[in-house]
C-alpha cells in the first residue's frame, strides 16, 4: 500500500473547486493496494450493501465474499437476518462454502465438527476435552462464538457496517428519506416487495467499482450512450439531486413506466408520478425510486478491475408476486437491462483509459459533473482525511 504522503498529495487536487479540480488518480482504480485500502477505509466504515434479503430463505445460511472477506448471511426461523465473518473460531476454516438450508438449525464446521447456532453461539465442541469429553474446564464456549457484523435490512438490501462504528442505520438513511418525504413515507415504502420472478439481473463489468458508481451519478452521457432512453426521458428533463453527506445522483421529471403504470405508491401525489430519482447511497447502492417500482443495483467490487452489478426490482402488491404480472415485470426488467448494458462499454473504456500515464484524474465539467466531483471528494476524505483543506 502507498505511504500516506504519496496518497495524500494528488488527493488534495480533488478538493479544489470543481473548475480546477482533478479526479482521483489512476492508481485508485488500478492497484491492488488501492483495492484493499478502499475496503478498509471506504467500504468498511460505511453501511455497505452485500446482497438481497431474497437471496436468503428462512433457515438458510448463504456464504458471500466482500472484497475477499468471507462472510456468512443467515436467516433464522423468526426471519431475523444476521451477518457473520464466515470463519470457524477453532482453526480458522472457512465455515460455510455453499448456500443451503440448515435443517438442524446448526452450522457445522467440516473440519472438527464444531457447531454454531443461528445467533453464532458455539453449541458443540466434540471431543475438545479428549475422545470421551465434549467440554474442557479451561475452554469457555461462550466467548468463542462467530463474530457478528452489524447488519440491517432496508428495501430488501442487506447492509453491513464492517468496522462496527458507523452511525446507526436510521441516521444514515434519514436524510434520503427526508428528501423523498414529498412522495413516500417509511410505511408506504413497505408496499413495495421484491419481484417473485423476473426481478433480478447480474452484469459482470471489467472496471473498478468506483467507475460503476460514477457513471450512475451523472446524466451527462445520456444522449450518446442511451439514445433510446433519451427520446422519452431526455437529458434536459433530468436534474441533479442536492447531495447529502452519504448520497448524490440525479432525477428525472419525465419518467414513463416501460410497461405502463400499474398503480402507484399510495402516498405518491398523482400529479408528480412522472418524477423519479436515481441516487447513489454511498458507497455501493445505486437506487431507482419511481411511483410504481423501485430498484437497487448493488456494486460488489471483485478486484481492482472487475465488479459485479446485482439488480433487484421491487413492485407493488400483486404486481410483485402474482404470475398474472410476470410479463409486466419482465418488460421492466428488460428495459433496465438494456439501459444498464448500454453503460458497460463506457465504464470498461474508462478502466482501460486509466492505464494511460497521460491521464491523472482528468477534469470535470463545472456544470454536468458536480455529482461525480462530490463522490470523488467523499472517497478522498475517507482514503486520506488529511487531504481535505483545513
Ligand atoms: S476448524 Fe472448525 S472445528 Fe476445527
Ligand atoms: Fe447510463
Amino acid at each position: 500500500m502507498n505511504k500516506p504522503s504519496q496518497v495524500t498529495q494528488p488527493l488534495k487536487r480533488v478538493h479544489l473547486p470543481i473548475a480546477s479540480a482533478n479526479g482521483l488518480p489512476n492508481t485508485c482504480y488500478t492497484s491492488r493496494g488501492s483495492f484493499e485500502r478502499d475496503r478498509d477505509t471506504v467500504i468498511a466504515p460505511s453501511w455497505s450493501c452485500i446482497g438481497f434479503g431474497s437471496d436468503v430463505p428462512t433457515n438458510w445460511a448463504v456464504p458471500v465474499e466482500l472484497m475477499d472477506l468471507p462472510l456468512l448471511i443467515t436467516r433464522d426461523k423468526e426471519n431475523q437476518i444476521r451477518v457473520f465473518h464466515n470463519v470457524c473460531s477453532h482453526r480458522g476454516m472457512q465455515l460455510v462454502t455453499e448456500a443451503g438450508k440448515l435443517g438442524t438449525g446448526l452450522i457445522r464446521c467440516k473440519y472438527h465438527s464444531w457447531t454454531y447456532d443461528f445467533k453464532g453461539d458455539l453449541k458443540g465442541t466434540p471431543m475438545i476435552g479428549g475422545t470421551d469429553n465434549n467440554e474442557h474446564k479451561d475452554f469457555d464456549p461462550k466467548v468463542n462464538g462467530l463474530r457478528e457484523i452489524p447488519s440491517t435490512l432496508w428495501m430488501d438490501n442487506i447492509y453491513i457496517n464492517l468496522s462496527g462504528d458507523a452511525e446507526p442505520f436510521e441516521e444514515f438513511i434519514n436524510p434520503l428519506m427526508q428528501r423523498w418525504s414529498k412522495w413516500i413515507t417509511p410505511e408506504s415504502l413497505q408496499e413495495l416487495k421484491p419481484a417473485a420472478t423476473c426481478g433480478k439481473l447480474e452484469l459482470l463489468v471489467k472496471c473498478n467499482w468506483k467507475l460503476a458508481i460514477e457513471n450512475f451519478l451523472e446524466a451527462y452521457h445520456l444522449p450518446w450512450v442511451h439514445p433510446g432512453l433519451n427520446t422519452y426521458s431526455p437529458l434536459s428533463e433530468h436534474y441533479d439531486i442536492d447531495p447529502g453527506d452519504n448520497f448524490a445522483g440525479q432525477g428525472s421529471n419525465s419518467y414513463t413506466s416501460p410497461a405502463g403504470f400499474d398503480g402507484s405508491i399510495s402516498t405518491w401525489p398523482t400529479e408528480q408520478k412522472r418524477f423519479a430519482e436515481y441516487p447513489v447511497l454511498y458507497p455501493n447502492s445505486l437506487l431507482g425510486l419511481q411511483a410504481d417500482h423501485f430498484f437497487t443495483m448493488t456494486i460488489l467490487p471483485l478486484n481492482e478491475t472487475e465488479s459485479l452489478e446485482r439488480v433487484q426490482l421491487m413492485f407493488l402488491g400483486e404486481v410483485a408476486t402474482s404470475d398474472k404480472y410476470e410479463s409486466h415485470r419482465q418488460s421492466v426488467l428488460d428495459a433496465w437491462r438494456e439501459v444498464f448494458s448500454e453503460d458497460i462499454f463506457a465504464v470498461e473504456g474508462m478502466q482501460k483509459g486509466r492505464r494511460s500515464p497521460a491521464y491523472e484524474g482528468g477534469v470535470f465539467s463545472p456544470v454536468m459533473d458536480q455529482q461525480t466531483h462530490h463522490f470523488h471528494q467523499w472517497v478522498a476524505r475517507r482514503i486520506a482525511p488529511d487531504s481535505v483543506p483545513e
